[in-house]
């Protein structure tokens, strides 16, 4: 049967995009093949292609204290990214390079069954929240095929804009009560709200 060290070996020989060209590394993601929540960035960065890891650069460092911020640790949850090789010079993942690399993200979302997923920038979250812009929808959380889907702002996005930095803080504190909620069984879940309250629904169902 299938499981994440296996898929993770094919991702590090994987020639499928014309990033295994330029990459050292690939960076298949890492965490417990059963955490409950999974965070999903863009990819790998100069760092992660050195170490064959996901988010230990800058990004990382500030991502480690979100995560501590929201009361998680590192250790817990599982951590990937749209393509699993390095976009050279970080550009932007192009189109068919996150098309070619969705196979491998959709077997670990398979195998790995989280509960919450929080998407890390614009390119995961485009999965789940399309047409949608993150400066709109950052913090919320969406109910998605049995899971729940929360939109982050990407944390390089944070590092490279002070004035950013509070508000993915104050996401990530909210992101513990998202969790609690996701974890509730079904029939304890609170009643439907009115369609009035939309806004309000989205942010805690
Ligand atoms: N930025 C990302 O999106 N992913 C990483 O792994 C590191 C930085
Ligand atoms: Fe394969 Fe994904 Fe790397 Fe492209 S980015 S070579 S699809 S692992």
């Amino acid at each position: 049967m299938e499981n994440l060290n296996t898929l993770a070996g094919e991702v590090r020989r994987c020639a499928l995009c014309e990033l295994s060209r330029t990459r050292t590394n690939a960076v298949p993601g890492e965490g417990p093949a059963n955490a409950e929540i999974m965070f999903i960035g863009e990819g790998p960065g100069f760092n992660e292609d050195k170490q064959g890891r996901p988010f230990v650069g800058a990004a990382g460092q500030f991502l480690n204290e979100l995560l501590q911020i929201a009361g998680f640790k590192r250790e817990e949850v599982y951590i990937t990214n749209v393509v699993k090789c390095r976009p050279p010079g970080n550009r932007d993942p192009l189109p068919e390079e996150i098309q070619a690399c969705a196979r491998y993200l959709d077997r670990q979302i398979e195998l790995i069954n989280p509960r919450v997923i929080v998407t890390l920038g614009r390119f995961s979250m485009a999965r789940w929240f399309p047409n949608e812009k993150i400066s709109a929808v950052h913090g919320r959380a969406k109910r998605a095929g049995g899971r729940v889907v929360v939109a982050m702002f990407h944390p390089a996005a944070a590092l490279h804009q002070q004035s950013l930095r509070a508000t993915v803080e104050e996401d990530f504190r909210k992101l513990r009560q998202i969790v609690a909620e996701a974890q509730r069984k079904p029939e304890e879940k609170p009643a439907e709200k009115p369609a009035s309250d939309q806004a309000e629904q989205l942010s805690l169902f």
